[in-house]
Formats: structure tokens, C-alpha cells, sequence
């Protein structure tokens, strides 16, 4: 076995129980991440929908059984109300108590390392473009609006786009959750980007569309489209989503 694959399969079976003896930077007092990236103050927002009278609901079981990773997608786009509920389904900040933060998905000690990007590609109303999900707010911050941003993004997933209507990016803060858990940091943001994936596959079940996980991407081409630094706040996990 490679050096490069031990090394690497550590990340995934960190021992615990080492924490005890780590100064983590929470042990020494150091002041904590902030839990949310802040748009620009002059980034255009936009208000996403709360609620779904449109969204016909299914059972989980339905969800759970129909759900196939989807690569081909309708030509019809997507409303904002169904995009809205994507959000909210996967990435919404439910409450923050004691400065920590609860989602609709599961986060290592509530210590939320995540942020969501999307690129809307084929929505209703909202124009074609890079945004921040502001996860406590359930609104979207224009980030990128480049002339050519679907070559940009499609050639930044690996030519994986297919005309979807709107691509998730999955991306970590990595301090945020390196404060609690120090070297066990890697491992839980890969977690943490796998629940919210899956949260993306069942929503998007539920409005007869489907989603395909993206791991196959080219890191530093997607962290420069996004505008993060690609150190401590780089892409995790990508999904490609459009209706049936
Ligand atoms: C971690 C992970 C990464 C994946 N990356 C890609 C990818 O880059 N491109 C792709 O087309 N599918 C990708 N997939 C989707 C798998 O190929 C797919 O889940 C698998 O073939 C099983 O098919 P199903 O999702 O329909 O059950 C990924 C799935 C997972 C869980």
C-alpha cells in the first residue's frame, strides 16, 4: 500500500480517544470561528420562499425507493419555489443555541462547518449565476456572474453539468470545526457533506426531480468560481440536480 493511501485513510479512522490529550484551540480559550461567511455588503439578495403550497409531498419510503442518481434532466426550469425547498430541505439553520448551531442535517457538536453554493443554471425568475445560501437567513447573495459562467462551471465539475438545472457545492469551513476537534476535523466535514447530500437527494425526490453526488471535480477551478480561499474554507462535495 502507497504511503499516499495510509496517510489518507487516517484521516478517515482518526482515534478519538487522542483527542483527550489535544489542546484544541476551544481547550486554550481561543476565540471561536464565526458560524456563518458574511456576503459583501453590496451583494444583490434574494428572498427564497418558506412555503411550498405547489410541492405535491410523497412518503419517505416513496422518496427513499424512487431515488436514482439523475444525469439526464427536463428542459422545463425549475420554479423558485422548488429550488426554495431544495434549500430548506438541506441547509437551513433551524435554531443556534449557546452559539451552536442546529440544521436540518446533523453537524459534528453542532459546530455547523458547512456552507452551501449553488450555480443556478435553469430557474424561474432567478438569474443564471454563482450564490451563497445564507443558511440562517434562507436567502441567496450573488457571488459570481461571470459572462461564461456555464462553460466555467461545467468545465470546473469535469463536464458532469448536462444541463442541470442547479448545481450544489458543499463547502467546509475547516477551523469551525477544528476548534472542537482538532485532527478529527477532516473526517466529520466529510461526513458533514455526506448528510446534506443525501438530504439534497430526498428533496429533490419529492418534486419528481433527482440529484447526482459529484466528487469527481476540480478542486482549485471550483473554490476560485465560489470566491473562497481554497485553505480553510475549500469544496467538499458537489451535486448536479434537475427535474425528471
Ligand atoms: C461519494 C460519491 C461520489 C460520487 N461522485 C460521482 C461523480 O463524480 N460523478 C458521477 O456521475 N456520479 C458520482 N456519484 C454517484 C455514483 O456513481 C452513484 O451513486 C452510483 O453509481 C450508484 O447509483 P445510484 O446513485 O443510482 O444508486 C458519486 C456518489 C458518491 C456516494
Amino acid at each position: 500500500m502507497s504511503e499516499r493511501i495510509k496517510v489518507n485513510r487516517q484521516a478517515i479512522r482518526a482515534k478519538w480517544k487522542d483527542l483527550y490529550n489535544v489542546k484544541t484551540a476551544r481547550k486554550q480559550n481561543k476565540t471561536k470561528p464565526k458560524n456563518f461567511i458574511e456576503p459583501k455588503p453590496n451583494a444583490k439578495i434574494i428572498t427564497l420562499e418558506k412555503t411550498f403550497p405547489n410541492i405535491k409531498q410523497k412518503t419517505l419510503t416513496e422518496c427513499i425507493k424512487s431515488r436514482r442518481s439523475l444525469r439526464s434532466y427536463a428542459k422545463t426550469p425549475m420554479t423558485i419555489e422548488e429550488l426554495s425547498y431544495l434549500l430548506w430541505e438541506t441547509s437551513r439553520v433551524e435554531y443556534i443555541e449557546d452559539n451552536r448551531v442546529y440544521k436540518t442535517i446533523p453537524t459534528a457538536g453542532a459546530t455547523n462547518s458547512g456552507e452551501t453554493y449553488i450555480y443556478i443554471n435553469n430557474v424561474e425568475d432567478i438569474e443564471n449565476g454563482i450564490y451563497l445560501y445564507l443558511q440562517n437567513e434562507h436567502k441567496l447573495a450573488l457571488i459570481n456572474q461571470a459572462s461564461d459562467i456555464e462553460r466555467e462551471v461545467n468545465q470546473a465539475i469535469l463536464r458532469q453539468l448536462r444541463k442541470a438545472h442547479v448545481v450544489f457545492f458543499f463547502t467546509s469551513v475547516a477551523s469551525r470545526v477544528e476548534y472542537k476537534y482538532d485532527f478529527v476535523g477532516p473526517k466529520l466535514i466529510a461526513l458533514e457533506a455526506g448528510h446534506a447530500c443525501q438530504n439534497l437527494s430526498l428533496a429533490a425526490e419529492v418534486l419528481d426531480a433527482g440529484a447526482c453526488a459529484i466528487a469527481a471535480y476540480d478542486q482549485e477551478k471550483i473554490d476560485e468560481l465560489l470566491k473562497i480561499d481554497g485553505e480553510d474554507h475549500f469544496t467538499v462535495y458537489c451535486a448536479t440536480v434537475g427535474k425528471k
